[in-house]
């Protein structure tokens, strides 16, 4: 099979999280095993008694990180060193590798179990250790009251036991900041000194949707958009003001997704008037080769991104329009669509690029009237 590297240099020596954090939980020391006992790792398993969490969990991108656009890049056969870097964050038990390091080399796992690999970050991969259930509480069982061993971690609460995988201090760095630094962000923010944790944001009330930039409603709820109308005489002048008032890391965190605030004229027949589009945007911008960051623009928590638009040709305008559009996928969009110019039959690629393009959707849109403006 062809693979393709596309993100690779991005996380392959990602292998551990910094110190600091790993001093706080053994619960994501890897490798681990994750089953034992009669309790299968299988989400359907679990899903029989939770299905609630289930429910939350199977539309989730943790259900989804064994994508196709993860998967064309591995070939564990030939390189399962490379697959282990990855599985590390996407599928992180020893059940879910094909192969396993020995002194003489990688061998062939005997307990590989290909329906859990493909389940990614799963209930399993989270909660179970040896076939105990780990959680937040003390187990509320007694022996014989069905269900299975469980045990109390607290690292359950912590925003340290999302930082496992959210934060990569040993990988690729740019201008001195890690490429996935979601964590220290979150750390060197209010939210850290008020116990405000990815949890509280990402699992409120225990829910298990992980919901974040590919979901409008969270993206929403990030930031407060308002806008000011200088027009005058001279001209168009408008301002457009946005607040990271909602997530608890910088907005976006990633390097991979781009927001974009187009603004332009609209003439009596409501069209676009090419001459008065400008465009800002707003992400932490890397090249293709991940060597170079181009613009970090991110909005901080607390902080806001201001976009002064100004055009003196504004004859035949009628509206002022701004609209904001999110790219969750943007640099993966980039790096499937030209790994496809060099494979054009990959089916697996042609997936990964549909979906990394059909992700965007349109976060704001405000039509800022000119009538009387006189122009
Ligand atoms: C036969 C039913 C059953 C199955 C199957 C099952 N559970 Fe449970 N589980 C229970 C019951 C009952 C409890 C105790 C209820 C409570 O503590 O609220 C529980 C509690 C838990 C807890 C809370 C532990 C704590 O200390 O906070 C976790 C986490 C958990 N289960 C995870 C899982 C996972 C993961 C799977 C699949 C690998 C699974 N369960 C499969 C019945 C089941
Ligand atoms: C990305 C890691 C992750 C995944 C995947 C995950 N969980 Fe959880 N789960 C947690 C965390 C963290 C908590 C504690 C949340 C809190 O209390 O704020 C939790 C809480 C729970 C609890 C509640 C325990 C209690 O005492 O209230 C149960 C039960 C549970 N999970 C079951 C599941 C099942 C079943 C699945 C799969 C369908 C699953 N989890 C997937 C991280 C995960
Ligand atoms: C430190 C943890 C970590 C490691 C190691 C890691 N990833 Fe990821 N990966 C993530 C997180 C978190 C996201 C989601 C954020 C985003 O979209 O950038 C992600 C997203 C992706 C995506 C885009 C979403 C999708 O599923 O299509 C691809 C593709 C991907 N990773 C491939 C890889 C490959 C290949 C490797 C090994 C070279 C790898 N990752 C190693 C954490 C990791
Ligand atoms: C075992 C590694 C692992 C752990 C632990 C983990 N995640 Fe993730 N998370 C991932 C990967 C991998 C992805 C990307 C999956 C993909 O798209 O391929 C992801 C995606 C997400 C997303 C979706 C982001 C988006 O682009 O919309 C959110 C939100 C998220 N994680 C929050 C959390 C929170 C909160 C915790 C702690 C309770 C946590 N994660 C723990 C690996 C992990
Ligand atoms: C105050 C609430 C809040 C806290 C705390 C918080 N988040 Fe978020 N997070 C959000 C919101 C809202 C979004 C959607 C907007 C965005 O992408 O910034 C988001 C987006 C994300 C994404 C999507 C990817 C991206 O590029 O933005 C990931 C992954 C994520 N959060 C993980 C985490 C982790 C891990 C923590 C803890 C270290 C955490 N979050 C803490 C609210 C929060």
């Amino acid at each position: 099979m062809m693979t393709h590297r596309i993100v690779a240099a991005l996380f392959l020596i990602a292998l551990s999280s910094g110190p600091a954090i790993a001093a706080q939980t053994n619960h994501w020391a890897r490798p681990f095993v994750a089953s034992g006992g009669k309790l299968s790792p299988s989400p359907d398993a679990c899903k029989t008694c939770h299905s609630d969490r289930h429910r939350d969990w199977v539309g989730s991108l943790h259900a989804g990180s064994f994508s196709p656009g993860f998967a064309v890049q591995l070939d564990p056969a030939k390189d399962p060193g490379f697959a282990e870097s990855c599985y590390f964050c996407h599928a992180p038990a020893v059940e879910q590798r094909e192969f396993l390091a020995t002194s003489r080399g990688y061998a062939k796992n005997k307990g590989f179990d290909k329906a859990f690999q493909r389940s990614g970050v799963s209930c399993a991969a989270c909660h179970l250790r040896a076939g105990t259930a780990k959680g937040p509480k003390s187990p509320a069982l007694k022996p014989g009251d069905g269900g299975h061993p469980s045990a109390k971690d607290e690292i359950f609460k912590k925003s340290e036991f999302c930082a496992a995988c959210h934060q990569a201090d040993n990988g690729v760095a740019l201008k001195g900041r890690a490429l996935i630094n979601t964590y220290r962000e979150w750390k060197s923010s209010d939210y850290a000194r008020k116990n405000v944790t990815c949890q509280s944001c990402h699992m409120p009330g225990g829910r298990h949707l992980f919901r974040g930039i590919h979901d409008a409603e969270t993206a929403r709820r990030a930031v407060e958009i308002s806008t000011q109308n200088l027009s005058g005489r001279s001209g168009v002048k408008t301002i457009l003001k946005m607040t990271n008032v909602g997530a608890g890391h910088y907005f976006p965190t990633y390097v991979t997704p781009v927001v974009v605030i187009n603004a332009f004229l609209t003439d009596a027949g409501n069209r676009v008037m090419e001459h008065s589009v400008k465009k800002k945007a707003i992400g932490r911008y890397v090249s293709d080769d991940l060597k170079t960051e181009k613009f970090d623009t991110r909005i901080a928590p607390g902080e806001s991104f201001e976009f002064f638009y100004g055009e003196g040709d504004a004859k035949g305008a009628r509206n002022m329009v701004f609209e904001v559009t999110v790219y969750p996928d943007e640099f993966y969009a980039r790096a499937f669509k030209a790994a496809l110019k060099k494979n054009p039959e990959s089916a697996l690629l042609k997936e990964a690029a549909r979906r990394a393009t059909e992700s965007k959707y349109l976060l704001y849109r405000e039509v800022i009237k000119l009538e009387g403006q006189g122009y």
